[in-house]
């Protein structure tokens, strides 16, 4: 029989081969989004601890990261590098959201809204790693961090705590620097990475509204209030700091209003 989603999304996360892992990603996606699979039957043993990646890039603590100028032509390959290293982060990551989703009592729109944003992640992962070759290098080629992953394996076993992470915490985050960056990029007159980073912010506001709404929809399952329970699980799980400025009309056009966030970010100036 057809591997129906839930293997698929395994399938995903585990193939270290990046075209084989992004062909799958986006297969995955047209078939279930045409209905032409189904969930399939959830077994948790069978879900990946790490996920497969080739032996390059190198990875590096994210401290010991070279610093990049945008200046240069090779200080903004590096930066093009690490945004694809991110989104390649975002493909796993979401496939393992999908893949633990269909083990939850979930509408099936939960699945239809992240496996619309999987086939997303795989696009922007192919169109940074096309453009790293357009440059003369390719994804690979310099060093990369490894703290994505940790925060999917810290909040692999609560939905919520995932929610509140990887969209409303990391995704929010990069609502509020792409703008910024595209201007860096368009300043340099790198208008091909401006045009693809334009796709990719344009599609992110709709992953944090995505996780905004899904956030919004379990807190009310577990019969908790959105704001405190968010604010108590970014303190729980999130090492790092909710920096300021940010982006407050795309976050609260996606439903992150500064509610949320605000009374605990740091206090920066
Ligand atoms: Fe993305
Ligand atoms: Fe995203």
């Amino acid at each position: 029989m057809a591997k129906q989603l839930f293997e698929c999304a395994i399938d995903v996360v585990n193939e270290p081969d990046l075209v084989k892992k992004t062909d799958l990603a986006m297969d995955t996606a047209r078939k279930w989004l045409k209905r032409q699979m189904g969930k399939g039957r959830y077994d948790e043993q069978s879900l990946p601890e790490k996920p497969g990646r080739p032996e390059k890039p190198e990875l590096l603590p994210p401290g010991q990261m070279p610093k990049r100028n945008l200046r240069s032509v090779e200080g903004r390959k590096a930066h093009i590098h690490a945004l694809a290293h991110i989104e390649l982060g975002a493909v796993d990551l979401t496939w393992d959201l999908v893949a633990r989703g269909c083990g939850h009592n979930l509408p099936r729109s939960f699945l239809d809204n992240w496996v619309q944003v999987g086939l997303e992640e795989a696009k922007h992962f192919r169109l940074l790693a096309t453009r790293l070759e357009e440059l003369d290098t390719f994804y690979g080629a310099y060093p990369a961090h490894d703290g994505l992953w940790q925060s999917c394996a810290e909040t692999a076993h609560d939905l919520l705590a995932r929610l509140a992470i990887i969209p409303l915490v990391l995704e929010a985050r990069g609502l509020d620097i792409t703008p910024v960056m595209i201007e860096r990029t368009e300043a340099v007159g790198d208008l091909a990475t401006a045009k693809i980073l334009h796709t990719i912010y344009n599609d992110e506001k709709r992953h944090v509204a995505f996780g905004a709404k899904w956030f919004r929809y379990q807190c009310d399952v577990e019969h908790k209030q959105p704001v405190p329970t968010f604010q108590a699980l970014v303190r729980q799980h999130f090492r790092g700091a909710l920096k300021p400025p940010f982006n407050d009309k795309a976050r609260a056009a996606a439903g992150l209003t500064p509610s949320f966030y605000k009374p605990i970010a740091s206090i920066i100036g």
